[in-house]
């Protein structure tokens, strides 16, 4: 299974047989990485509504014929320009074809009218990953840790919209994640951050291993 990153909080996540995307932030990216256009997926996960998320979703999934999956109030907005949908909502779980999704809290915005912004954990292909979304540290992140098994923690760690480095690292500690990869930093200078830094802190003090990923490198998973 491979992990690849598309810049600020878009991951693309592929098993032989299933191709999940998260937060596609592509066009509007500054740094031009990828065109929705190249992106063929089976699964969109939109974490809330802010542009720098939802970003070319809507588009992606009408191309692929690929399901929204997000928070009821999104994933109803995004069937009204037209998409496949399957709404969740904090808490809940389902089962898929490709593995299950937990959909859980995020301290955060929800960019669209009288929703809620989430995370997912998503079980596939024996592992279990958290895309934490947008969201600044909460203490049931030590809950979620009991709850699910998890093995790849993606974590924002660009400060004044999200958790910073040093907030990022507790929450590693607290969700038991066995390995790390921070994203949604360095899109704008606002959120500029050191990943180096926030690796060398991480490693040193909890011994759980950081994965930098550059925008268009993949990881696999094993
Ligand atoms: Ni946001
Ligand atoms: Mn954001």
């Amino acid at each position: 299974m491979q992990l690849q990153f598309w810049g600020h909080s878009c991951f693309l996540l592929s098993t032989p047989n299933y191709s999940l995307l998260f937060d596609p932030f592509l066009r509007d990216n500054p740094h031009q990485l990828i065109q929705p256009e190249s992106i063929k997926c089976d699964y969109i996960f939109v974490s809330h509504g802010h542009h720098d998320h939802l970003g070319d979703a809507i588009e992606i999934a009408k191309a692929n014929d690929a399901q929204i999956v997000a928070t009821f109030e999104l994933a109803s907005m995004c069937e009204t320009s037209g998409c496949r949908i399957h709404p969740m909502h904090i808490g809940g779980k389902h089962v898929f074809d490709f593995g299950s999704v937990r959909l859980t809290p995020a301290l955060h915005g929800a960019g669209v009218s009288g929703g809620l912004a989430s995370g997912f954990i998503v079980s596939i292909f024996g592992k279990t990953i958290y895309f934490a979304g947008d969201t600044g540290i909460f203490g049931d992140m030590q809950l979620l840790g009991r709850l699910e098994s998890i093995d790849y923690a993606l974590l924002p760690i660009g400060d004044n919209f999200t958790m910073g480095p040093t907030d990022a690292a507790e929450a590693a500690k607290m969700l038991n994640a066995k390995h790390v990869i921070p994203m949604h930093y360095n899109t704008w200078p606002l959120i500029a951050q050191n990943a180096e830094t926030f690796k060398q802190d991480v490693e040193a003090r909890f011994s759980i291993p950081v994965h930098i990923l550059l925008p268009g490198q993949t990881l696999s998973l094993d």
